[in-house]
């Protein structure tokens, strides 16, 4: 017998505000054809004021719980992934803690950019697969409005908030494909790329927490090769080829990045879920949202093989294979 780490709910939670891109129209030399074209973005959601990365995250995480049929004491561990914490510290995870009510166990932050839902599942494989946690919550949860330069018309248009999480727990599986679970992970992470998408400012710079910046070009050109080689690596890991993947769940950054990956796996856009015309880019939230939303749409069905890929700042990328 082999332990898998098996999904046992999903939630996600979205702030209230819709932004349409026409709204940019108004401060910006920009156009919803431009964004629409460009992007695939339609609309995105902003948090409110005073609602933080850890609110949005502790509302997908309830809603995650009651999918599973479980109380938050029933969880060992919370991972999140996150760049836009509520606080330098304490993480993001121990305030979920709180704020769900779980007086057990243990929680912290990965933080991996646009890849940190992929970092942070594999992280929670790994506790389950070394006995750590039986069941871990695992969060992607962002708020990118707060770190966006609103005269940068090439980067304010393209991102949002949200936030989205999922179960794993330990399950016995006979260590055949055929199990439900995570089924194998990659990843990657190359610091020659920094300059390519980070934020301006920091705890030991410049003591402020910074805006985002993104060379938008050069990472188009990486990203589709990359993402399309770490998707092959995790599914090669196992024996498996791209016939046997059910459906692509990307990082929702750029439409046309996710239809090039597609094309170049060979796997047709039916059978990719997409999000990213309704959420924008919400960086590590952005592949909890899309596994919800595509399990909310009847789309995504129990057996299925999921494949996650995704790249952000560092350069840091990666893929995990689920059968879900
Ligand atoms: N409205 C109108 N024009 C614009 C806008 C805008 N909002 N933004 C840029 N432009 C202009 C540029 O100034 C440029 O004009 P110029 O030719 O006169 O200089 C022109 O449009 C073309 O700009 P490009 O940057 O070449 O446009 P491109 O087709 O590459 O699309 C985009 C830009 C959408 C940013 C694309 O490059 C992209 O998606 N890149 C990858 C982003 C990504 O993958 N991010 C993932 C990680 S995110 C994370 O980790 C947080």
């Amino acid at each position: 017998m082999t332990t898998r780490a098996v999904v046992k709910g999903v939630g996600h939670y979205l702030p209230e505000r819709v932004v349409p891109n026409a709204e940019f129209e108004k401060s910006l030399d920009t156009s919803d054809e431009w964004i629409r074209t460009r992007s695939g973005i339609e609309r995105r959601h902003f948090a409110a004021e005073d609602e933080t990365t850890s609110d949005l995250a502790s509302f997908a995480a309830m809603a995650a719980l009651k999918d599973a049929g479980l109380s938050a004491d029933d969880i060992d561990a919370i991972v999140v992934a996150t760049s836009t914490p509520d606080l330098t510290f304490p993480s993001v995870a121990t305030m979920v803690q709180q704020k769900i009510g779980m007086t057990r166990g243990f929680g912290f932050d990965v933080q991996a950019v646009c890849a940190g839902f992929v970092y942070a599942l594999t992280n929670a494989n790994a506790l389950i697969l070394s006995g750590q946690a039986k069941r871990v919550l695992v969060i992607g949860a962002e708020t990118f409005s707060r770190i966006m330069d609103w005269t940068d018309r090439a980067t304010c248009v393209l991102f949002g908030d949200g936030a989205g999480a999922l179960i794993l727990e330990a399950q016995e599986g006979t260590g055949v494909n055929a199990d439900r679970g995570v089924l194998s992970a990659d990843l990657n992470s190359d610091g020659r790329y920094k300059d390519m998408l980070f934020v301006d400012g920091g705890v030991s710079t410049t003591g402020d927490s910074g805006k985002l910046r993104m060379q938008g070009n050069a990472l188009f050109r990486q990203a589709v090769e990359k993402l399309t080689s770490t998707a092959h690596t995790a599914l090669t890991k196992v024996g498996l080829t791209d016939e046997a993947v059910d459906w692509i769940v990307p990082h929702q950054a750029n439409i046309r990045i996710i239809q090039g990956t597609a094309k170049k796996l060979g796997v047709p856009m039916d059978r990719v879920i997409v999000t990213v015309q309704d959420h924008g880019n919400t960086s590590a939230a952005s592949i909890p949202l899309a596994l919800s939303t595509g399990v909310a749409e009847g789309k995504i069905k129990q057996g299925d093989l999921l494949v996650t890929e995704a790249i952000g700042g560092g350069l840091a990328w990666g893929a995990v294979v689920i059968r879900w």
